[in-house]
């Protein structure tokens, strides 16, 4: 949710903040800008893409060594040219820019209009950079570090910022207090971003900053310190990512890349943990905790979007075959719902980022309340994995596309290691039936392959079904979730209305929706629900829906019942969540290519939502 890049030293900053801004624009892509300092501070920002910004500054004096550049997911203010970062000083000492919400912005606003300053834009934003410069110019033997911690210290949000002050060249001055920020350390240059993904070309040594750190950066020195001045002890850390995670080498898009990707993510997240001769899991970040896990009462999973469909995959999985109690939450819901915690509860947090706001705060308030907090993360140093108590990490790799993958497969593959661990080690399952379940889940990676090659069948039938107005995604069981996630897959990338439902609720409502127009995409892999999903599948049929099903190869009951059949292979039904969503991805992906979407950036979404 916007994303910012910084870069202090001797190099040119020019394509360093644009090649930053390009791999940061997954983060929001309503407005783009940047700030760059030679003689003077020169600031160029534009509604649109990275793209529209250099084209709109192709013909500008670019040159010089000191810079900050933003990419915008609007929130206050609608995306237009004024609403652009950076952010400028009614009298021009300062440009910022920033990720977060200044939630008191509009007090602060309208004491600085009384003090006399004027506004070009509808921004938080602008009120903080006019607040800094207010301290900066009435506050006694006040420098722009001081402006900064004084301004800071007034904010209530969430914020990562950059600044920079024109009359103190050779500093950037970078913040954050629920917004992430990462410095990167080269030799006699340093850069910031939201995520380390503009600072790997460069270097992979990085600080992440914590809540309420301010980073003092010259070109040879950085200070960290805290709003209130106190000294920060900093910690080095080298980031494991390559160049090529961030590029789409031959697919045409990052979601097709990333789908294509899952039979080696999915074996990245289980490798290692899984003993090689199949009869054990290792879950080396629970090890410590296992035992407070499995004296648990409950276990409440909270995320938002795709993470909370595969925690929704935990709460059959647990439930299923360790037999403890699970809730599973909207992280936004819960952390203001004041729900009943105490210490004998284990909080699992959810997230491919690890920065989405309402989950981070969702976990913060369950360890004020004495829950044993965990994470399921992809991005390494996260806040949320930097916050918990233990965590696995799901090594998905880089996820660039908006629309979330091989992260989800990733997640659940991590659920379904800890389910099973959990069951075994309650005594829950026999050992055979553990190694049997453990095998399953090796097996994953060949059977996704399998499936990946059909790929031009899919895309045969999803050109079927490309002009739909509405669809509707029906599962029970393991495999309920899924259809909530193809769902969504569907509705995020090709604005297609779609709604998953559990396939015995469609009765209570959803099957109004029914008729020749509509199409309905039916989860029904063989398994125990399998003849209940068939009478599903009938009442569709009674009112002339369309019906895609993904079925279990060999399945020809169901030919003769249903317009398309999408195949995936037998499993076992625990692990058939990993297979039955793929064909969903792809049908969802070129559905939306075939409406000339924009697959990886859609409208309105961002992948990292760090305000709430
Ligand atoms: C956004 C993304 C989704 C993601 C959700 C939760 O809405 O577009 O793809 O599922 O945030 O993100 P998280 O990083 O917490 O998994």
């Amino acid at each position: 949710m916007c994303g910012i890049v910084g870069y202090i030293g001797d190099k040119n900053v020019y394509p360093i903040l644009i090649q930053g801004l390009q791999r940061l624009e997954y983060r929001g892509y309503d407005s783009a800008g940047m700030a760059i300092y030679n003689s003077s501070l020169k600031v160029y920002k534009c509604k649109g893409r990275v793209a529209d910004l250099e084209k709109h500054v192709a013909a500008e004096d670019i040159s010089g060594h000191i810079g900050i550049g933003h990419t915008r997911w609007a929130t206050h203010g609608e995306p237009n040219d004024r609403n652009a970062h950076p952010h400028t000083s009614m009298a021009g000492h300062f440009v910022l820019v920033h990720n977060g919400i200044i939630e008191n912005y509009a007090e602060l606003k309208s004491d600085l209009l009384k003090k006399g300053y004027t506004f070009q834009s509808d921004t938080d934003t602008e009120v903080l950079v006019n607040l800094i410069e207010y301290f900066y110019e009435n506050a006694e033997g006040v420098n722009a570090e001081i402006a900064v911690r004084l301004a800071l210290s007034k904010v209530v949000g969430a914020f990562g910022i950059v600044v920079i002050c024109k009359d103190e060249k050779n500093q950037l001055i970078a913040a954050r207090k629920g917004s992430p920020l990462v410095i990167g350390i080269g030799r006699g240059e340093y850069f910031v971003a939201s995520d380390a993904t503009p600072i790997i070309s460069y270097t992979d040594s990085v600080i992440y900053l914590n809540d309420h750190d301010v980073a003092i950066i010259n070109k040879d020195s950085l200070t960290l310190k805290t709003v209130e001045n106190n000294p920060v002890a900093f910690k080095i850390t080298k980031v494991d990512m390559s160049i090529g995670d961030l590029e789409k080498g031959d697919f045409e898009h990052f979601m097709l890349k990333e789908i294509f990707e899952q039979p080696k993510t999915i074996e990245d997240t289980f490798r290692g943990r899984i003993t090689p001769d199949h009869t054990d899991i290792v879950l080396g970040g629970l090890l410590d905790i296992f035992p407070k896990i499995m004296n648990a009462k409950r276990i409440i999973f909270i995320g938002c979007g795709t993470s909370w469909h595969a925690a929704l995959v935990g709460e059959y999985l647990i439930e299923e075959y360790a037999r403890i109690p699970v809730e599973v939450e909207y992280a936004s819901e819960f952390r203001y719902r004041n729900p009943v915690l105490t210490s004998d509860d284990v909080v699992i947090a959810i997230s491919q980022s690890g920065e989405t706001a309402d989950t981070l705060a969702a976990l913060r308030m369950a360890k004020e309340q004495g829950a044993t907090i965990l994470g399921i993360c992809n991005v390494v140093g996260s806040s949320i994995a930097r916050e918990t108590d233990a965590g696995v990490y799901t090594h998905a790799g880089v996820e660039i596309g908006v629309a979330s993958t091989k992260a989800f497969t990733a997640q659940v593959t991590v659920i379904t290691l800890f389910a099973l661990k959990l069951a075994k080690e309650k005594g829950r399952i026999s050992p055979e039936f553990y190694a049997t379940l453990i095998s399953e889940l090796s097996e994953i990676p060949e059977k996704v392959k399998s499936i990946l090659v059909k790929h031009p069948h899919i895309k045969e039938v999803a050109a079927k079904y490309k002009d739909a107005f509405s669809a509707l995604y029906l599962g029970r069981g393991f495999l309920f979730p899924v259809a909530l996630e193809g769902s969504l897959k569907l509705k995020e990338i090709s604005y297609i209305h779609a709604e998953g439902f559990a396939a015995g609720e469609m009765k209570h409502g959803a099957i109004a929706l029914v008729d020749d127009n509509l199409p309905v995409i039916v989860v029904a892999a063989k398994d125990q629900y399998y003849e209940k999903i068939v009478s599903n599948i009938q009442e569709v049929k009674a009112r002339k829906g369309n019906i895609i099903a993904v079925v279990t190869e060999g399945d020809d009951g169901l030919k003769n019942m249903v317009n398309d059949l999408l195949e995936i292979p037998k499993s076992h039904p625990a692990v058939s969540p990993l297979l039955a969503v793929i064909p969903l991805q792809l049908f969802a992906y070129y559905i939306a290519v075939m409406r000339g979407c924009d697959v990886d950036q859609p409208r309105n979404l961002a992948k990292s939502v760090t305000v709430e």
